[in-house]
């Protein structure tokens, strides 16, 4: 398959990567709009420099393509899956799906529109940690879930788009969090209380700290808390979870999973009942692709089995109404019901 990847700076590294790495995948072409970038890539990656276009029209007219791999900032997102779409491609674009949810919804109306598959990069699903914690909540092990707490604080100093944003926290890293919860609970959100915040060291225009409480439909009740500029003691990109079950506690803490189960003492023991096992250290999941790698498979097999992706853009429009939910809780300061 031949491919034509958008934007090659930044986290284009991970996808020039990918595809280099995919034995099914080729590039057709490539665009980047900053030629010092384009020269550095071709440089870097042995990349045919005579392929890498300015823009994605000229591309599309001069180069048999299959789909295209869209790794621009987030407000360009739109304007690039919509007119891939058009020309009849499939599109695996990063998250987030677009820049607002009004460009995200329009990306949807595309996609059924011309019954093509616009899929979305929620690279975090597909790491061992993530399948290890999703693994043992679906052995039924625990039992039901009912509350979710997550903690997440990093203090990254990127420049660019970020730093201008007016909720970076929210819109370009929590959605990666708040996928996960609909991965791990497979359910939507329906309702959300946030505020949003600038500490005063903040190098962030906008609000770089957040807290929110999101209520699921199936009724599990999820806390979130994070920070893009804390100081010290940062957790890992994953975040900590903590998951309150029926029958014990899942905790995931710098990156290892942990359960502690309750014990059946019966009834007897009165007051004393609530007693638990030893924690326990979950091993990771062994997974053949991650990140990238695995999304990138998996968007061959859906073309060539003319099926779908888990994230696709009719799937990941709930991230974005969950996403954009939490930001217009912290902007009106009201609660949010989800249709
Ligand atoms: N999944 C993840 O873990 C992850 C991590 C980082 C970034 N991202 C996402 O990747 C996307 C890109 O972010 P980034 O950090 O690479 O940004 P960036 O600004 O570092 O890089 C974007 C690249 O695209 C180029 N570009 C911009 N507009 C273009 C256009 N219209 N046509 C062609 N090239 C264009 C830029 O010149 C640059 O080389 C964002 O949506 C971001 O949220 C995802």
């Amino acid at each position: 398959m031949k491919v034509i990847q958008v934007g090659i700076g930044g986290m284009g590294n991970a996808w020039l990567g990918a595809v280099q790495r995919s034995p099914k995948v080729d590039f057709a072409a490539l665009v980047e709009i900053n030629a010092a970038i384009a020269d550095q890539q071709a440089e870097a990656y042995g990349l045919d420099r005579s392929l890498i276009f300015r823009g994605l029209p000229e591309a599309l007219a001069q180069v048999d393509a299959d789909a295209v791999i869209n790794v621009t900032p987030p407000q360009f997102h739109r304007e690039i899956s919509v007119l891939t779409l058009e020309a009849g491609l499939p599109v695996l674009s990063e998250k987030p799906l677009a820049g607002t949810l009004d460009d995200a919804r329009a990306i949807v109306d595309a996609a059924e529109r011309t019954g093509v598959l616009h899929s979305v990069a929620q690279n975090y699903r597909y790491r061992p940690l993530t399948q290890t914690i999703k693994r043992v909540l679906d052995s039924g092990r625990l039992g039901a879930v009912g509350a979710v707490s997550v903690e997440f604080y990093k203090g990254p100093h990127f420049g660019g788009f970020r730093e201008e944003m007016p909720q970076p926290l929210i819109v370009d890293m929590a959605i990666h969090h708040f996928d996960l919860l609909r991965f791990f609970l497979e359910s939507d959100a329906h309702s959300i209380n946030a505020r949003s915040w600038n500490p005063p060291w903040s190098w962030y225009s906008g609000d770089a700290s957040a807290a929110a409480q999101i209520g699921f439909a199936s009724g599990v009740q999820a806390s979130y808390v994070g920070s893009w500029c804390s100081q010290a003691f940062e957790t890992s990109w994953n975040a900590n979870w903590r998951f309150d079950c029926e029958r014990g506690v899942l905790r995931a803490q710098d990156d290892v999973v942990r359960v502690q189960r309750l014990l059946d003492v019966g009834a007897d023991c009165g007051a004393l009942r609530n007693q638990h096992s030893q924690p326990e250290v979950v091993p990771p999941v062994e997974m053949a692709r991650e990140g990238q790698d695995y999304l990138l498979d998996e968007f061959v097999k859906a073309i060539n089995c003319g099926g779908s992706t888990a994230t696709s853009a009719q799937d990941n429009i709930a991230t974005m109404e969950l996403v954009f939910g939490v930001v217009r809780a912290c902007e009106t300061g009201e609660a949010i019901t989800l249709a």
